[in-house]
């Protein structure tokens, strides 16, 4: 089937479905009140819907440990709902796509009740050891949410390995039944009409031979042993030749820690491209190490220089997947903006990345700049990632890194209206309301001609109009600023320039300078996009706090 890489001319949105849209009162985010919003991603300019799991779940990861790969949870109003908002979703000419969790399943999975009765041909679906004579575990590595990566079960008598939760036995991608099993997902759901996949943690799934102890990592021990394992091409050829080819499909890989060098080995289109896209870590770790809970101070160097590398080194040769949120992280207003400034730091965000080359994703209220959620206790949240850090800690402490680090910053619901529960339920919400729904709400905004949600619009139907920002040139200026993020794209006479500040101060800016672009580049009827209230004009300006310009020149 011939690839025609659609997902080039779409601005994406992720749905997290449980803090969505509540359509039948229980307080959980479903099918049904997607239905409801579909209208609304449309009115958006949005071209395609990632959903986070919608599958029967136990929901120890909200979702991420999978108890029935081919059928839709109940909770979420089940398959007839979602053959329903597949249908009308593509009526509105959006596409849609999966999450595909084939890492790990949950313990609950008939796979592992199964396996864990040796029953086969189950037996071996999972990665079982039995217990060392030296009473160690079967190796030394850590599992990213819950202490040790290996767990006792009885029933078996024997360890399981968990990269993740407990609850999220890996899967044993080595035997061939199993990959049988994730050839047979895929198809399942392609056949059903959906147009692709996200593919969790999946350079995860071939560990090395013999799993052996890691003596250099302090803390993900055992990662270098996994991530990119030995086997890692070769499976994806196999589910690329043997499904994928078959589907004018999508297929996006989250691929922790990598490079854009080491990407291009799956995302490079005259090489192996067992991905189109590739969802990679550095523009989130602008203000952390690698992970949210191992804070930082904000860098925007740091930032611009994850946004730079990959558009430099993808350029020509593969397509770019640009977020600045999604479920795994607080919400980015608090992390690179600014609450106090948040309208206008969410504007200029979404002009920072909405114009680099690549598909841009919007997650659920980013359009509408929600920002973090400070609950007064621990109790407040619900992830398993967050609990389980520095428990040893005093309350306050963790409830102090929590605030910052926490994705339940990105779950709380989603912020329909000024009404009780932020019109996201009638019930009583899974997870509690941010307290400033009154004052960030989708309702409100859409009365505003200046509110972020008519921003997005903008900025989103502007990316569609412009084919400099699909296929121009990009190229950095100021490059050492900690204050100003400054690119342009450049196709033939289009150019389109965007400045940003990332500061409450005041910045004077000479972009004609820098960029060798004319005065009359400058001129006000050029300034296509702005959160600045003020005429812009003038080559050189002086940036209020957290102030976006974007400046165009050529045919639209
Ligand atoms: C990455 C997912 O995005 C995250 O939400 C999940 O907890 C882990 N993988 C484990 O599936």
């Amino acid at each position: 089937m011939k690839h025609t890489r659609w997902y080039k001319d779409r601005v994406f949105y992720q749905i997290w479905p449980r803090s969505f849209c509540d359509g039948n009162g229980d307080g959980i985010g479903d099918l049904w009140g997607v239905l409801e919003k579909l209208d609304y991603l449309k009115s958006l300019g949005i071209g395609g819907i990632w959903f986070s799991p919608l599958y029967p779940s136990p929901n120890a990861d909200c979702g991420y440990d999978i108890a029935d790969y081919m059928d839709i949870s109940a909770e979420y109003g089940g398959m007839e709902a979602f053959e329903k908002v597949l249908e009308e979703a593509h009526k509105r000419d959006m596409k849609v796509i999966m999450d595909l969790v084939v890492n790990h399943t949950s313990d609950e999975h008939e796979w592992f009740q199964k396996s864990r009765r040796r029953i086969d041909p189950y037996t071996d679906y999972y990665i079982w050891r039995p217990a060392p004579e030296n009473g160690k575990l079967p190796n030394n590595w850590d599992s990213h949410f819950e202490g040790k990566a290996w767990t006792w079960d009885e029933v078996r008598q024997e360890y399981y390995l968990h990269l993740f939760a407990v609850k999220q036995p890996d899967l044993n991608m080595d035997n061939h039944f199993v990959r049988e099993e994730v050839k047979r997902i895929l198809d399942f759901w392609l056949s059903k009409g959906v147009d692709g996949f996200r593919e969790d943690v999946i350079t995860f799934i071939s560990k090395k031979e013999g799993l052996p102890n890691d003596p250099l990592m302090p803390s993900a021990r055992g990662i270098r042993y996994y991530n990119h394992g030995p086997h890692l091409h070769e499976y994806l050829q196999e589910f690329k030749h043997e499904v994928l080819d078959n589907y004018d499909c999508m297929t996006i890989a989250e691929a922790p820690l990598v490079s854009p060098e080491k990407a291009l080995e799956y995302v490079d289109e005259s090489g192996t491209n067992e991905f189109d896209m590739m969802i990679q870590f550095q523009c989130m770790c602008a203000n952390c190490l690698f992970l949210d809970f191992i804070p930082t101070p904000f860098s925007l160097r740091r930032l611009k220089h994850a946004f730079s590398n990959w558009q430099k080194k993808l350029n020509g040769r593969a397509w770019n997947l640009l977020y600045l949120e999604n479920h795994d992280h607080p919400r980015v207003v608090s992390r690179y903006g600014s609450e106090r400034f948040c309208v206008k730091s969410a504007k200029m965000l979404c002009a920072s990345y909405m114009f680099q080359q690549g598909t841009p994703f919007v997650y659920q209220g980013q359009e509408l700049g929600m920002t973090n959620w400070y609950p007064e206790s621990i109790d407040a949240y619900e992830d398993v990632q967050t609990l389980n850090q520095h428990t040893d800690w005093p309350e306050e402490k963790r409830l102090k890194l929590y605030h910052r680090a926490s994705r339940d910053s990105a779950r709380t619901p989603m912020q329909w209206s000024a009404e009780e529960n932020a019109g996201f339920t009638t019930g009583t919400p899974w997870l509690s309301v941010n307290e400033n729904y009154t004052e960030i709400n989708a309702a409100e905004q859409e009365q505003d001609q200046d509110s972020v949600l008519n921003f997005y619009r903008k900025a989103i139907d502007l990316r569609k109009r412009l084919s400099v920002v699909k296929n121009g040139e990009y190229r950095e200026y100021m490059k050492f600023s900690g204050k100003v993020y400054m690119y342009t794209r450049r196709e033939g006479r289009k150019t389109l320039l965007v400045v940003a500040s990332y500061t409450e101060k005041a910045v004077k800016v000479r972009p004609a300078l820098l960029t060798g672009l004319p005065e009359e580049f400058f001129d006000a009827k050029n300034c296509v996009l702005t959160n600045n209230s003020v005429n812009a004009n003038g080559a050189s300006f002086t940036m209020r706090p957290y102030e976006v310009r974007v400046y165009y020149s050529g045919n639209v």
